[in-house]
């Protein structure tokens, strides 16, 4: 039988993910942070998330969906065999897709909205957000990392709206299309995102965005890849020549180009880990803290050295060159840096 952070789970047909642990946990503590009064939480399963809401934050309104009926029975054994308490619990057995657009229609709005469906979200996009009172936060799953890595071609723009390429950065790249996906999708309902966090584990992307009934600062634009040097870079118009070198670029996108983290939100959230004594989460919070606002990174295993150097060397010597560096929660052998390929180069030289 599962136990994660104290609550006991018995499963029988749900789905349990000890994988999603870490996401979880994210979404829990950033809850503690937000402080809602209310939870819409959709694709419910047998709700391992469920209970970890209802054991640390306690909503006043919990409502719970899920379309499979079966599940549920093993979502309400659990709540009680943890002793939870089910008042402002509501719980729907129906399919998002048609349910959802009757919730928002009745006139129902939450303060939080947790979308966990497996593969792409977008089909849900839509009604997910309109759930969300403005001001509120919606927590989006995607397990879509196939299109979002690049690797299918003609999905990137169905689904997400976006053109992709399977760049060695996919993991990044995929994250910032995942964010441009949910903005363009909060703008044609009149509302706007900001990006409170976006967690990357190699099969899942955990994008936590605020959602504001006003338009927000804008941080939408193209990454250029030069064929030539390698160097990235970040346009509001994509750009079809490398500054640095005058090398053809391969252009994605559009893409989110603006910060991905607010960070005082991840600080607030990170004490709320050492006071649980979470230390899972507190290191992916530290890293995701760390990083800096230079969108993409560089694999240092794609430089010709005779011996790859570690990424905290680099960054230490980047650091002390005059550049901004870092490492990066996307890829562990990588740096992110405002420095070109030539100048990252001469650093190392
Ligand atoms: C990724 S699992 C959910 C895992 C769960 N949130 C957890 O943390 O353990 C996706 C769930 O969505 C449910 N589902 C699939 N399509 C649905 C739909 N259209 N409407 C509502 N639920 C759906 C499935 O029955 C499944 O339980
Ligand atoms: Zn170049």
């Amino acid at each position: 039988m599962p136990v994660e952070k104290g609550v006991r789970f018995s499963f029988n047909r749900a789905f349990y993910n000890p994988k999603a642990e870490v996401a979880r946990g994210l979404g829990i503590l950033a809850a503690r942070v937000a402080r809602p009064l209310s939870i819409f939480e959709t694709f419910a399963g047998g709700g391992t998330r469920t209970l970890l809401y209802a054991k640390y934050v306690r909503p006043e309104t919990h409502h719970v969906n899920e379309g499979h009926r079966g599940f549920l029975c093993e979502l309400l054994h659990n709540y009680l065999e943890n002793n939870l308490p089910t008042d402002g619990l509501r719980i729907t057995v129906s399919d998002f897709l048609t349910d959802g657009q009757r919730f928002v229609c009745e006139g129902f709005r939450y303060d939080w909205v947790d979308l966990d469906p497996f593969g792409s979200p977008s089909p849900f996009l839509s009604t997910a957000l309109s759930l969300v009172r403005p001001g509120g936060y919606a927590y989006i799953t995607s397990t879509d990392t196939a299109t979002l890595s690049g690797k299918r071609k003609g999905d990137d723009v169905r689904l997400y709206g976006v053109a992709l390429r399977p760049w060695k950065t996919y993991a990044e790249m995929g994250a910032r299309a995942l964010v441009y996906s949910v903005w363009n999708t909060a703008s044609a309902l009149n509302l706007s995102v900001s990006p409170v966090f976006v967690y990357y584990e190699g099969y899942a992307y955990r994008l936590l965005v605020r959602v504001m009934d006003r338009r927000s600062p804008e941080g939408v634009g193209f990454v250029q890849r030069c064929r030539k040097c390698g160097t990235y870079s970040v346009s509001v118009g994509a750009k079809g020549t490398c500054s640095v070198c005058g090398g053809e670029n391969e252009v994605v996108g559009p893409l989110w180009t603006g910060t991905l983290y607010d960070r005082d939100f991840l600080r607030n959230m990170l004490d709320e880990a050492k006071t649980l004594g979470w230390r899972k989460e507190e290191k992916a919070l530290r890293k995701m803290i760390e990083e800096i606002d230079v969108p993409m990174y560089y694999p240092l295993d794609s430089f010709r050295f005779g011996r790859t150097p570690s990424p905290s060397r680099v960054v230490k010597l980047l650091r002390k060159a005059g550049f901004k560096a870092s490492r990066t929660q996307f890829h562990p052998g990588a740096v992110k840096t405002d420095a070109t390929v030539p100048q990252i180069l001469t650093v190392l030289s």
